[in-house]
């Protein structure tokens, strides 16, 4: 059925700061996919002030995870306005199984199934780094780091002019909690994926664009799984 449609579901899946926003940015558009990127939405809602975003601030601001209905309804809402021809890029999304759990039955019910799951591999002490220097669009969610990926203006987003801003989870000891929580409720989705053949292991921690390029040649099917680990 997925052939027939030719609608794909990739998700990002790895820790906090291990890269699945800034990888999301350099092939969604070259892979003709949308990026559905929970945390983002979640943060929109936020500044917007919709009732959501209240919310689920309080969680977030914990570096806990946001409950899953509320999670499963955003995401519906997406899926639904990208009708059943959409393929996807999930970023931060699934989180936990009862997510993956209702990802498979939502995907289902549009004729198709996940395609493949790249986890996105840094070691721990690299995680804390890029969190503590990471600074975000205000406008467009543009992502940088202060010394391994600056933009050319300090303080100026170089996609549109926006101001960046340190987000309110990149505190060192909320990155410690968010790190945990992955530990506990999503690190179990590895072996899920795993064993259903789906999963991919990308080292994270080599220039941003030599992992998006590897990605999207995994995705365009024209790599022969180099890379994987
Ligand atoms: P979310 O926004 O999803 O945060 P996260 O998963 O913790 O991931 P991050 O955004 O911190 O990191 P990333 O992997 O995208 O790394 P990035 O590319 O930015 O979630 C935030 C909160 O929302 C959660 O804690 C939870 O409360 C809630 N939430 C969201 N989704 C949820 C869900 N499904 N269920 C329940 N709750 C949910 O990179 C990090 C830094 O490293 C940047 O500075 C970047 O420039 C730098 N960097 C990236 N790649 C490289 C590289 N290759 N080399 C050098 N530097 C790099």
């Amino acid at each position: 059925m997925e052939d027939e449609k030719n609608v794909k579901a990739y998700i990002l899946l790895g820790a906090p700061g291990s890269g699945k926003g800034t990888i999301a940015e350099r092939i969604r558009d070259a892979a003709g996919l949308r990026h559905l990127a929970t945390g983002d939405l979640l943060r929109t809602a936020m500044k917007n002030g919709e009732p959501l975003g209240r919310e689920a601030e309080s969680y977030m601001k914990r570096g806990v995870l946001v409950p899953d209905d509320l999670i499963m309804k955003l995401v519906e809402t997406c899926l639904e306005k990208g009708g059943d021809t959409a393929s996807y890029l999930f970023d931060g999304f699934p989180r936990t199984l009862a997510q993956a759990d209702m990802l498979d039955s939502a995907l289902e019910k549009r004729g198709t199934q996940i395609s493949r799951v790249f986890l996105l591999t840094v070691p721990k002490d690299v995680i804390l780094d890029r969190l503590t220097g990471r600074r975000t669009c205000r406008k467009c969610g543009a992502v940088y780091h202060i010394r391994n990926i600056p933009p050319k203006k300090e303080g100026v987003c170089d996609v549109c002019g926006g101001e960046l801003y340190q987000r309110a989870d990149d505190r060192e000891d909320t990155i410690l909690n968010r790190l945990a929580v992955y530990d506990k409720e999503t690190a179990p989705l590895i072996s899920r994926y795993e064993k259903k053949g789906l999963l991919a292991r990308v080292r994270s921690d080599r220039k941003a664009d030599v992992v998006a390029g590897e990605i999207l040649g995994m995705i365009r099917g024209s790599s022969s799984g180099a890379g994987e680990r």
